[in-house]
């Protein structure tokens, strides 16, 4: 099993550009099969959860091609309904098919999804909106099965503003009959990346990047072209390597409006922030502050940036509270960084931060945005860390040991 072998202390200086992001390149890969015509894709990652949605689009019978960082998908020769059992586990995003095949075809079966393992991840907001919009769900040995003769648009209050209930929403919509309506829906980037897509195949919707979406359903989408935003999170994350090593990086391809709780937090903590067209700069000289911070929905502080926000609290020169609204079980990092010293303590889904000195120890990814947070405390630790199970890191971080060697760090992967 691969690890990556960090020695800590190296200040990180240069300039890194930013991929394509995952979380808008799954729902995108999925629509594609709503058409009836070939899409291209530009700026998909190379990532495990996409390489394992394109195997899964491709056992469905669609023509999947795949270079470099561009996919080309012909959905005509799809002549099944059901996603691959074992590769649906192994990423949330499946669930995706559920409302593209539901929307084009009247049916479709997955097995529950995996992912990440943050808490207990359930698909009843998915589901209220399928049997909303008319359709059967049933629920069996783990395999979801959704069948409809015919959806009609309804109305959908969400109890919460799940990003992936408010796509899979989107896509059942899409095709329907008549006017959806969904309130309380979730405002992410990547969900508004989704529905220009949607639109330019020619969808009707409205409201995207609000909290109450429109749609109109059409009789039809053709595929389209289209290029990914960049991936807020892993700029998020550079952004934290930048100022954990006391380092001056220039993060490329940002849309710094994605990522504005963030930097508002970063300036708080006295870290200096220079915003371009093309990217952030971040420089980190003197001192850190402590800040709280809370995660919460989009335009909120993502949760996918809290494990690493920690490890830089770790850093500071005062006591930090960081709240978890989101998932009910995202500390598991926390254990992990106590072994390389961190001085944390869990209190329900708050997490008190003191000062740290961090040294280099034997740690375990447990998931994709704890293991970046391992890699950070590495980064900044006294002496050699070794980091293990990095397969979870590689669903969401395209070359991450190559990235952050190139801007000065001593890190390997190694087998
Ligand atoms: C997406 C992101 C994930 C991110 C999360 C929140 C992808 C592939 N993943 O996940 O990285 O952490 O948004 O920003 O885009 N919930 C329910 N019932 C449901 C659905 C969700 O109770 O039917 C709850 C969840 O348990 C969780 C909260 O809602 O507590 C947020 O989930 P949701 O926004 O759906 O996250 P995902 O779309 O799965």
């Amino acid at each position: 099993m691969a690890k990556f072998v960090i020695n800590g202390g190296n200040t990180l200086k240069g300039e890194i550009k930013i991929n394509g992001a995952k979380n808008a390149a799954l729902p995108i890969l999925a629509a594609t099969l709503l058409a009836d015509s070939p899409s291209v894709l530009r700026d998909i990652p190379d990532l495990r959860d996409v390489t394992n949605l394109c195997e899964i689009i491709k056992k469905m019978g669609a023509n999947v091609k795949r270079s470099n960082h561009l996919v080309e998908i012909d959905p005509v020769g799809i002549n099944s309904f059901e996603t691959d059992k074992e590769l649906a586990k192994k990423l949330r995003a499946s669930y995706y098919i559920l409302g593209v095949m539901l929307a084009k075809y009247g049916e479709a079966r997955t097995s529950l999804p995996g992912g990440c393992s943050i808490g207990n991840r359930p698909i009843d907001l998915h589901l209220k909106g399928f049997k909303a919009l008319g359709a059967d769900v049933s629920l069996n040995h783990g395999i979801v099965e959704v069948k409809a003769d015919k959806l009609v648009g309804d109305k959908i209050y969400l109890d919460y503003p799940s990003v992936g209930a408010t796509i899979n929403i989107m896509f059942a919509a899409s095709l329907a009959e008549g006017k959806t309506v969904i309130e309380n829906a979730a405002r992410e980037p990547e969900l508004v990346d989704l529905a220009n897509f949607l639109t330019v195949m020619g969808a009707n919707i409205k409201g995207v990047g609000t909290d109450i979406i429109k749609i109109e359903g059409v009789d039809k989408l053709e595929g389209k072209e289209h290029r990914i935003i960049p991936d807020r999170i892993e700029a998020g994350t550079y952004m934290i390597a930048a100022a954990i090593t006391g380092g001056d990086v220039f993060v490329k391809n940002v849309l710094t409006e994605h990522i504005k709780s963030l930097i508002a937090k970063m300036h708080e903590m006295g870290i200096e922030i220079e915003e371009d067209i093309s990217g952030v700069r971040v420089i980190k000289n003197g001192k850190l502050k402590s800040v709280d911070v809370k995660t919460l929905p989009y335009p909120g502080f993502p949760t996918d940036l809290q494990s690493q926000m920690m490890v830089l609290l770790t850093q500071t020169k005062g006591t930090s509270i960081v709240k978890e609204t989101v998932w009910e079980n995202r500390f598991m990092h926390v254990d992990e960084l106590k072994r390389m010293g961190a001085d944390i303590t869990i209190d329900g889904h708050s997490a008190l931060i003191r000062p740290s000195f961090l040294s280099g120890a034997e740690v375990t990814v447990t998931d994709l945005r704890a293991g970046a947070a391992l890699i950070l405390a590495g980064l900044v630790s006294d002496g050699k860390s070794k980091v293990s199970k990095i397969h979870h890191v590689e669903r969401g971080y395209e070359g991450i040991e190559k990235k952050l060697a190139s801007l000065g760090a001593d890190i390997k992967r190694v087998k």
